[in-house]
């Protein structure tokens, strides 16, 4: 997408005139986004300020007999923001609703990070302009980090003007404000931020589902990869206070979940950022493995920031659960040069060993780039090398997608796209292989697993986790749903087991 600087006047009523693709708009511009800001990094420990619940009496009725919806794109951090969003509106007054038609008001909370999952969202924005034509009272906002983009809020004020709200990832504690103005005004509401401001806790949540539960330990990304969008979007790496997290797990454990998901775009850099203590991530899961919280899971790792600490408090294992995604995106060191990722080929292949030989039955899942700018046949087979030599369990693999100011972008890429979509069915070709010589392995184990419900495509048959993230299938009645059960696996396919209940009384694990 083109860059479109916005050309702003304010008028004398503080709304704007907005002048982007020689078209007008009036607006209500708080702050736009500006990709130069975005990069920059403030010095310090990021300040946190604690939510009480209080909003003012004409805010907590602006949603009284009226619903919403929230779409989300993207990755469990952004899905947890929609939580979060939702948590806010609820206290607002809001009641949830599937129902389109019916909704007052719709939030898209989109993911910038291939230029697919934009197209998606743009296609939704197009679509849903019938609805708003036939419902002008609708309140339609764009959120999450295709917000955060200055191509897209320009692209958004000349093309879709239907839209009533605009607003990132930095002020969601925002939103009941924010809404007020879109409801109240004519115009569209813009207030994104460039950068972080305060880390905001306690924020209202309403969660998806009552067995897992996500808990952010940190926000934004300081790593730059070079093709990566997230460090833009996200703003600067910062940690949550410990107290806050294990606070918020404890909670969580109370309330009956099963499972807690730590999430951060690089958990393995959690606490470096702290200025007044000295605590890591794995100080962090030696302090959550003491909360009686059945499993733990925690993504995304960045194999460079990935420490030998921290391995050792994994292999203490109890509730802190054997699998690791280990993001290598190349097995190239020219590539992963070029990406800025600040490990090798040899040092992955070390920590993969450190991890397999102090975390037995580790399971190991990855994301891949292919077709990366300047990546050669030579570069890609020793991806292919690589994804043979670490036999992964799984991987997500991606063609490479230009991000509009990121490095990568500027660089000369000659591969055409067909060659890319050949290696990338290569590449799946040989990772299912190999993921499927790997539960073969598992036919005949018992292994304990949590019943998260029933199948999405077989409502008669149930869903179930293994420690390592496998999924299993499982004939059994509804009372196993939320429980620990053994379970022998009967059959393997590429990316699902079958089992049997052997025993519901699954041991305590913590
Ligand atoms: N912080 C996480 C998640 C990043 S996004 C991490 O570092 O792993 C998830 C994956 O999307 C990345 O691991 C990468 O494989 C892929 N990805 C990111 N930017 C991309 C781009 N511009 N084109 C294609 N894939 C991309
Ligand atoms: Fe993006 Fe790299 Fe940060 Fe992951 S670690 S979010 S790939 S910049
Ligand atoms: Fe997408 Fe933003 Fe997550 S770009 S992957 S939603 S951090």
């Amino acid at each position: 997408m083109a860059r479109l600087p916005l050309d702003v006047r304010l008028e004398a009523d503080g709304k704007a005139v907005v002048r982007v693709k020689g078209m007008t708009r009036r607006a209500i511009i708080r702050s736009a986004p500006v990709i130069d800001l975005s990069r920059k990094r403030s010095r310090g420990e990021a300040p946190v300020v604690y939510f009480d619940g209080a909003l003012s009496p004409e805010l907590r009725r602006l949603g009284e007999g009226k619903t919403y919806l929230i779409y989300t794109w993207g990755c469990q951090m952004n899905m947890h923001d929609a939580e979060t969003m939702a948590g806010i509106l609820e206290l607002m007054g809001f009641r949830p609703t599937e129902v389109e038609e019916e909704a007052d008001v719709i939030l898209l909370n989109t993911c910038a990070i291939r230029e697919n999952a934009e197209d998606k969202v743009f296609g939704e924005l197009g679509r849903l302009k019938t609805l708003k034509a036939e419902k002008p009272g609708l309140v339609l906002g764009l959120a999450g980090c295709m917000a955060q983009e200055e191509g897209v809020v320009a692209r958004i004020l000349a093309e879709y003007p239907h839209v009533d709200l605009v607003f990132g990832t930095h002020n969601i504690h925002r939103l009941p404000v924010l809404l007020r103005d879109a409801l109240l005004g004519k115009e569209m509401v813009v207030e994104v931020w460039n950068m972080e401001g305060e880390i905001v806790e306690r924020l209202p949540k309403r969660r998806q589902g009552g067995l897992k539960a996500w808990v952010n330990i940190s926000y934004g990304c300081d790593e730059f990869c070079t093709y990566c969008i997230v460090p833009y979007t996200r703003g600067k790496e910062r940690s949550r206070p410990p107290e806050e997290i294990l606070a918020e797990i404890r909670d969580l454990a109370r309330q009956g979940y099963k499972e807690v998901t730590l999430l951060g775009q690089n958990v393995n850099a959690y606490g470096k950022d702290f200025q007044t203590r000295r605590y890591t991530f794995a100080d962090l899961l030696r302090d959550v493995r003491r909360i009686d919280i059945p499993w733990v899971r925690f993504t995304t790792s960045h194999p460079r920031d990935f420490d030998a600490d921290t391995i050792e408090a994994l292999a203490l294992g109890g509730n802190l659960v054997e699998h690791v995604h280990l993001p290598v995106q190349s097995g190239s060191d020219r590539i992963l040069k070029r990406m800025n990722r600040k490990y090798t080929r040899a040092g992955y292949l070390e920590l993969v060993r450190a991890l397999r030989d102090r975390i037995p039955g580790v399971s190991l899942t990855t994301d891949l780039i292919v077709g990366f700018p300047g990546e050669t046949e030579a570069d890609f087979e020793a991806t292919l090398s690589l994804v043979e030599e670490v036999g992964y369990d799984a991987a997500f693999t991606f063609i490479y997608s230009p991000r509009e100011g990121t490095p990568a972008a500027k660089m000369p890429d000659d591969t055409p796209l067909s060659v890319k979509k050949a290696r990338l069915a290569a590449l799946n070709e040989r990772i299912a292989r190999i993921a499927y010589e790997k539960q073969k392995t598992l036919v005949g184990k018992t292994l304990e697993v949590l019943v998260e419900g029933p199948s999405k495509k077989d409502p008669g048959v149930l869903t179930a986790r293994t420690r390592t993230n496998k999924i299993v299938h499982l004939a059994g009645g509804q009372e196993l749903v939320g429980r620990f059960v053994r379970a022998r696996i009967t059959q393997a396919r590429t990316w699902t087991l079958y089992g049997e209940v052997v025993d519901q009384k699954a041991p305590a694990l913590v």
